[in-house]
């Protein structure tokens, strides 16, 4: 049978870190094309990864390929997606979905339209810590979720390369960035509860402070134009609630990321796994020893991507979801803005 043929879009850190490699393990693909604004980047990852064809335009490559992948700073994504979609082509898109929720509403339609697979990058959905996160909780080990916390909290983690900090190619900074990966799989893990109202701040003052401690590369407050923080109050409509902090740059003794679920019935944490509850009148905490791990997340992702331009299988994250994401992200940003709650449209 002929490979699915796929072209990369926008070849820097993360296409060639981890998709190109991950790629390269799926039988069933091959990656035959590449596109930069940069040419000789794009020529420099062709040739290390043995990519037959280097395109001048989105439009060339959408002649060679079935599939998409959408690498790109963040304003590049929807116009990208949609235009493939409507070519016909499948799009794997790196997070987040887009810049905003109406971004997102023109890639879901256009995907719907063409009847064509489009899978947004929230690859923490393919960690094993995540996937046996979902099975306790879909068996109701927890009971119904009450509290959900969500940290997703760097002590001095800026990114100081790329567009990161600029919120024209990005939209946003460590919330859109970074947290949103956390709130993907928070939602996905509780079976994507309705919000209704966001309580959210944002804040700059230490990326915008001169000559910040910064492990990731310098930082210059003169183009720092995004959050550098970000916390949320979520209201669900099935009455639980999510507790949201994420950061690239906050005063904490030390880098922090999980997702802690207060239910009924029990407790879980995500990052590392462990379980606790009440049982024969005592009270246990289940660390787990071994989770067993199928292969890496990202030949998983890649895996399933393909499996899904196959016909195989339908999206794990589905476009409706990553654009719900991208609506709370919206409103968090709306409410610091405004200074006091939203509510939010679904
Ligand atoms: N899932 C993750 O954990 C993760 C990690 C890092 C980055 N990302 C996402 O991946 C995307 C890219 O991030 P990165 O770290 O690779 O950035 P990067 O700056 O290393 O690479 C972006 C590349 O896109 C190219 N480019 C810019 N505009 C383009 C256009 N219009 N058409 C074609 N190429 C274009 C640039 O020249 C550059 O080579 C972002 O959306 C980011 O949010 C995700």
């Amino acid at each position: 049978m002929a490979k699915l043929k796929i072209g990369v879009l926008g070849t820097g850190g993360i296409a060639t870190e981890r998709h190109i490699p991950a790629f390269k393990h799926v039988k069933e693909a091959e990656i035959t094309a590449v596109m930069d604004v940069n040419e000789e980047r794009a020529r420099e990852v062709a040739e290390k990864f043995g990519v037959k064809n280097v395109c001048k335009s989105l439009d060339e490559m959408l002649e060679k390929v079935d599939a998409l992948l959408i690498t790109t700073p963040n304003k590049f994504h929807a116009p990208a997606a949609v235009q493939a979609l409507n070519a016909g082509i499948h799009v794997m898109c790196e997070k987040p979905m887009a810049l905003n929720t109406k971004e997102c509403e023109e890639m879901v339609d256009a995907a719907e339209k063409a009847g064509k697979t489009l899978l947004i990058a929230y690859h923490y959905r393919f960690m094993k810590e995540a996937r046996a996160a979902k099975r306790i909780i879909d068996s109701g080990e927890i009971g119904q979720p009450l509290v959900i916390r969500i940290k997703a909290m760097r002590r001095r983690k800026v990114p100081g390369w790329g567009v990161f900090t600029n919120r024209d190619l990005q939209g946003g900074g460590a919330l859109i960035d970074y947290g949103c990966h956390l709130l993907d799989l928070a939602m996905w893990l509780t079976g994507n509860p309705k919000p209704y109202e966001v309580s959210g701040t944002t804040f700059n003052h230490l990326s915008m402070q001169k000559d910040i401690v910064n492990e990731w590369g310098t930082i210059n407050p003169a183009t720092f134009e995004v959050e550098d923080h970000a916390t949320a109050f979520i209201r669900l409509e099935n009455g639980a609630v999510v507790m949201l902090e994420t950061s690239w740059a906050a005063n904490i003794p030390h880098d922090e990321e999980t997702i802690s679920i207060s239910g009924t019935e029990g407790g879980i944490e995500v990052f590392p796994l462990r379980v606790n509850k009440s049982q024969h009148g005592v009270l246990i905490n289940s660390d787990i020893s071994w989770i067993p791990e199928e292969k890496p997340f990202a030949i998983l992702q890649a895996e399933h991507f393909v499996s899904c331009c196959l016909g195989e299988s339908s999206p794990l994250t589905s476009p409706r979801e990553s654009m719900f994401v991208s609506s709370i992200i919206d409103s968090v940003y709306e409410s610091a803005k405004i200074g006091r709650s939203v509510q939010i449209k679904r």
